[in-house]
């Protein structure tokens, strides 16, 4: 964020530099990781689908939203909510978005240490430059198992994003990401065009990108909408808080519909990767890959090493897409320890070194039973710790709050003072009367509907 050490509030220098800072947070481990993950437990291209949908009607009007209200208010949720309706509950939607952030950073930060520990696997040269299937699956649960490995890898990246929180060097961080996130884009359509010539790619790109309308259901449709809020970082005032750093004259339309498309984009790349790579090696059909193959939370990681294995020069393509997939997550656990802190700077008065340390300590006891939850300890592996905690903090909250952020700014704050804020970069506004109809009625029926299925779904 810019200029956050002075008192004055800073701006984004350039549309550019916002639309690099807000893909920084949305793009992460919810595209690289969790994308695929979803596509490989809710039956392939039938979620990939659900998911563009999602993002198109409710991420898109959630993310506008979102940074409407941030740039009119210039400040962080909390207090956002309690200038344009003082004294009322609404000011909980931004309460409920500090805890999320600091539950999603203790997970988030889990496999943010699996990313930083293949990196250092792949320097040491863990991984031979031949790997089965069966070998790469039992390195990766032999590590994850491994309590002092994975505990570890959580301190440091919960340290390392406390670190640069504290020191208010984001803008740093943010100049140098506008170099790698290029670089890592590059790389990963490298990536995809390698799998997608092997073999068995074909399969593979079956199984993730035709779809087969049977496979829908109401679940599809609840981690879909989960996916388009958690893989844009939306529903918890992030988007809130990046908006309010955008000068007035920039265009709002223009830079939410920017970071939509860059990050369905990686996000639809990684599963050009994985599934091609995952079924080249397994040979089955998508038919017995639903009926036999069971996904696990580590896919990425077990589909990676084989993909880089089959690359001339994998080694350094191993160690650059783990250097770089550990910066795209790096980017987004500083986005969400941004939301807990700025509240506690803004709202509590504390220092920013105070602030930040105590939720990155926070973050860090909150994490230990999830990144013990992957084979370390049995009650909590098998209870599954980790995914309940990403069904309740990153699908459910996240969906909850974009839905009362639509009903704040359609009938507490009012469609046309928003409109109004639009405006001002954006003379002409074409899906206006979708956008409104969206925030209106569309997206918080939808997320209400889902909520109802959850009931079918847990009980
Ligand atoms: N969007 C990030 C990702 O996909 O990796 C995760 C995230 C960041 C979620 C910030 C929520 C948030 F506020």
């Amino acid at each position: 964020m810019p200029n956050d050490q002075s008192s004055e509030r800073g701006n984004w220098g350039s549309k550019v530099a916002f639309i690099f800072a807000a893909s920084g947070s949305a793009i992460g481990l919810g595209s690289i990781w969790r994308f695929p993950l979803f596509v490989g437990l809710n039956g392939g291209a039938a979620f990939v689908f659900t998911y563009l949908v999602a993002v198109f009607f409710i991420g898109f009007t959630v993310m506008l939203a979102e940074l409407t209200i941030g740039r009119h208010t210039q400040k962080s949720p909390v207090p956002a909510f309690k200038q344009i309706k003082p004294g009322t509950p609404w000011v909980l939607v931004g309460y409920m978005g500090v805890i999320c952030g600091v539950f999603i950073l203790s997970y988030y930060s889990v496999i943010a240490g699996w990313a930083a520990g293949y990196f250092y696997k792949t320097i040491t040269g863990a991984f031979p430059s031949q790997i089965s299937w069966e070998d790469s699956a039992s390195l990766f649960a032999q590590f994850a198992a491994d309590p002092l490995q994975v505990l570890i890898c959580l301190a440091a990246i919960i340290a390392l994003t406390t670190y640069v929180i504290s020191k208010g060097v984001k803008s740093g961080i943010e100049r140098w990401s506008k170099i790698l996130m290029p670089v890592l884009f590059v790389l990963i359509i490298i990536l995809a065009a390698r799998a997608l010539t092997l073999p068995g790619a074909k399969n593979g790109l079956l199984f993730y990108l035709k779809p087969d309308f049977s496979d829908f259901s109401p679940t599809i449709l609840f981690f879909a909408v989960g996916q388009a809020f958690f893989s844009l970082s939306l529903g918890m005032g992030t988007m809130m808080t990046y908006g309010s750093y955008i000068p007035k004259r920039e265009n709002l339309v223009s830079s939410a519909a920017w970071v939509c498309f860059s990050t369905v984009l990686i996000a639809i790349l990684a599963g050009i990767i994985i599934f091609p790579t995952l079924f080249d090696t397994l040979q089955l059909t998508p038919e017995q890959f639903k009926q036999e193959f069971e996904v696990d939370t580590g896919l990425m990681f077990q589909v990676f090493p084989i993909i880089i294995s089959k690359m001339p020069g994998g080694h350094i393509f191993g160690i650059l897409f783990f250097a770089l997939l550990l910066i795209a997550a790096l980017t987004s656990t500083i986005s969400m320890l941004e939301v807990p802190t700025a509240y506690l700077v803004d709202e509590r008065r504390w220092s920013r070194r105070k602030a930040s340390l105590a939720i990155g300590i926070m973050s860090f006891v909150l994490g230990v039973p999830s990144a013990l939850s992957a084979g370390g300890v049995s009650f909590l592996t098998q209870f599954n710790y980790m995914r309940k905690m990403d069904l309740l903090f990153g699908n459910i909250l996240l969906a909850v709050g974009g839905l009362f952020i639509c009903l704040f700014l359609a009938y507490a704050w009012k469609i046309r003072n928003a409109l109004d804020e639009i405006s001002l970069g954006c003379k002409t506004f074409r899906l206006r009367p979708v956008w409104v109809f969206n925030v209106r009625f569309l997206a918080p029926l939808a997320v209400i509907l889902i909520l109802i299925f959850i009931r079918v779904l847990t009980g």
